[in-house]
């Protein structure tokens, strides 16, 4: 692990391929993805990939994801996956499914687990049957992949339990101090992670984590998908996670009248505007030393984008307790806020 602090790369050729140099060598390299940073090392070292778990400080049972680049596009998009994949056991449907998935939703924020191939190391998969397998839709991402020739490990550049970073400089903050370089790609346009779902041989699909791309999507091409079974499959499903330092109050009624005054506290609002909320905390005797709105306008998409940022930027102010609103939707890209905004306030 280097005790300097990380080289912030611009992501002009030179920067992408001195990334890409360093990741051919075997170090690690943070990566822009169009959901979240991601802490990037090649999939087929397994010494690299250790540093992976390390560098988190990540128990080793939780897996990663390989992200594959999309290549010229002369391949059909599943070629690009067959290396890491045995397909043996998949029915004629679920393969057709795969492809019609494939094509509809990469590159983009969608997270495959499928049969893993021999050749796909126990450490990435965390022993588990399957690999999971993504193909981002960043063009500097999809440019560092080709650079480095072989497919890239990434799970999110935060340390374990913590909110994923959704810039270049909250990657520094994370991981500044734990990696040689940070390839800045600008603001993530998605802002929270890939949806996974696992296709099965008999081609059910069952959703594992809800992200990018909302779950009707996917149901509307796969059919119903199988519920989250109540065991935990993987860590990504823990109760408790992407949580800030400051423990977070998910309040259906943010009445500040209700809540015993004990510290400074940052509030995080669905919609606002924040103005008329941070006056009645005050009033009720709360000392607020931020406050933040997800989507003035109640917009999936711009709250997604700025969820993280928010919890990140609220949690910088130091508050005793961070009060949140639920956000205004369940359904699309609101599922996953609402998933991400349960976990954050999860007890710890
Ligand atoms: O959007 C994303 O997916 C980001 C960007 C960087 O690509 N990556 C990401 O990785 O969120 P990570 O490691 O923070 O979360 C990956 C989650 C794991 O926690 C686990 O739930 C699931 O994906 N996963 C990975 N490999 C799996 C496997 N073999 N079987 C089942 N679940 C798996
Ligand atoms: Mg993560």
């Amino acid at each position: 692990m280097n005790r300097k602090q990380a080289a912030l790369l611009p992501s002009t050729e030179g920067g992408v391929s001195f990334a890409a140099e360093r990741l051919i060598a075997g170090d690690l390299v943070v990566m822009p993805t169009e959901t979240v940073y991601g802490l990037a090392a090649r999939a087929d070292s397994p010494d690299a990939v250790s540093s992976v778990y390390a560098v988190k400080q990540r128990p080793l049972f939780d897996p990663l994801i390989v992200h594959v680049a999309r290549g010229d596009g002369s391949e059909p998009l599943l070629a690009r996956i067959r290396p890491l994949v045995d397909f043996r056991s998949f029915s004629q449907e679920a393969l057709d499914l795969l492809e019609v998935l494939g094509e509809s939703f990469w590159p983009g924020p969608l997270t495959l687990v499928l049969p893993r191939a021999e050749t796909v190391h126990d450490l990435v998969t965390a022993g588990l049957p399957g690999v999971a397998v993504r193909m981002p839709a960043h063009p500097v991402a999809e440019r560092l992949i080709r650079a480095v020739g072989v497919p890239l490990v990434a799970p999110s550049a935060n340390r374990f339990g913590r909110i994923s970073p959704t810039t270049a400089q909250a990657a520094m903050e994370e991981l500044g101090d734990r990696v040689p370089a940070i390839l800045d790609g600008g603001p993530c346009a998605i802002g929270l992670e890939s949806t996974v779902i696992a296709i099965e041989p008999d081609a059910t699909v069952r959703l594992l984590r809800p992200g990018g791309i909302p779950t009707e999507a996917i149901a509307a091409i796969a059919g119903a998908l199988s519920p989250r079974s109540a065991r935990v499959e993987a860590p990504g499903q823990l109760p408790s996670h992407y949580a800030p330092r400051a423990p977070v109050c998910l309040l259906q009624d943010l009445d500040p009248a209700k809540i015993e005054p004990a510290g400074p506290v940052a509030i995080l609002l669905a919609r606002g505007p924040a103005e008329p909320v941070i006056a009645a905390f005050e009033r009720a005797g709360h000392e607020v030393l931020a406050a933040r709105v997800l989507s003035p306008t109640g917009d999936d998409r711009e709250a997604a984008r700025n969820l993280f940022a928010a919890m990140r930027s609220l949690d910088a102010a130091s508050p005793s307790r961070i009060f949140a609103e639920p956000w205004t939707s369940q359904t699309g890209l609101g599922a996953a806020i609402s998933d991400r905004l349960a976990r954050a306030s999860a007890p710890r």
